[in-house]
């Protein structure tokens, strides 16, 4: 449909590019919470935002943000295949200490990412065509959370 054609499209020069855009896209997500800095274990001596940006162990955490949103990208047309694998994902996060009401602020940052890349190319439809593919992400992330 027309949110696939709309997701396909713009992803692909920004997947091109994925660590500029990711780096875009965490900047964001630490103005809006700079207490998300300290769950990066890595970032041992409370670094700041910049410092932690551009640390190579940083950087590889974006690139495998990007990949994943790649990979649910790629996967549009049947999401359900990754969902094993995204709720193990959630597990994992829940373990370094990320709650699932952080998702909110990393999707306002993804669209952030979108609105700062793409310009004039950022529609209505196009967030809107985002949000609902990312809040389907999420929702199998949060599946891994246990009480
Ligand atoms: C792993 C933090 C959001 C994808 C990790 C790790 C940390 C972390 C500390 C383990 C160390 C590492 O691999 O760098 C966070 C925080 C987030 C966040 C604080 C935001 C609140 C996301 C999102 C995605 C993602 C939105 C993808 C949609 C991954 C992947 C791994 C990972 C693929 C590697 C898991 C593995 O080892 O199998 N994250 N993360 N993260 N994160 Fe995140």
């Amino acid at each position: 449909g027309k949110d696939k054609e709309l997701i396909r499209d713009s992803w692909e020069s920004l997947g091109k590019n994925k660590v500029p855009h990711g780096v875009v896209m965490f900047s964001r997500l630490f103005e809006l919470d700079p207490e998300l800095l300290s769950l990066f274990s890595y970032n041992t001596e409370q670094e700041s935002a910049q410092d932690c940006l551009s640390s190579p162990e940083f950087l590889e955490h974006v690139t495998k943000v990007m990949l994943v949103i790649d990979a649910a990208v790629s996967n549009l047309d049947d999401l359900h295949s990754l969902e094993d694998y995204l709720l193990n994902l959630g597990r994992k996060h829940q373990a370094v200490g990320v709650k699932t009401q952080s998702f909110a602020v990393v999707g306002e940052s993804l669209l952030y990412m979108l609105q700062h890349s793409l310009g004039a190319a950022y529609t209505a439809a196009l967030q809107q065509a985002w949000l609902n593919m990312y809040s389907i992400v999420v929702a199998a992330m949060s599946s891994g959370w246990s009480q």
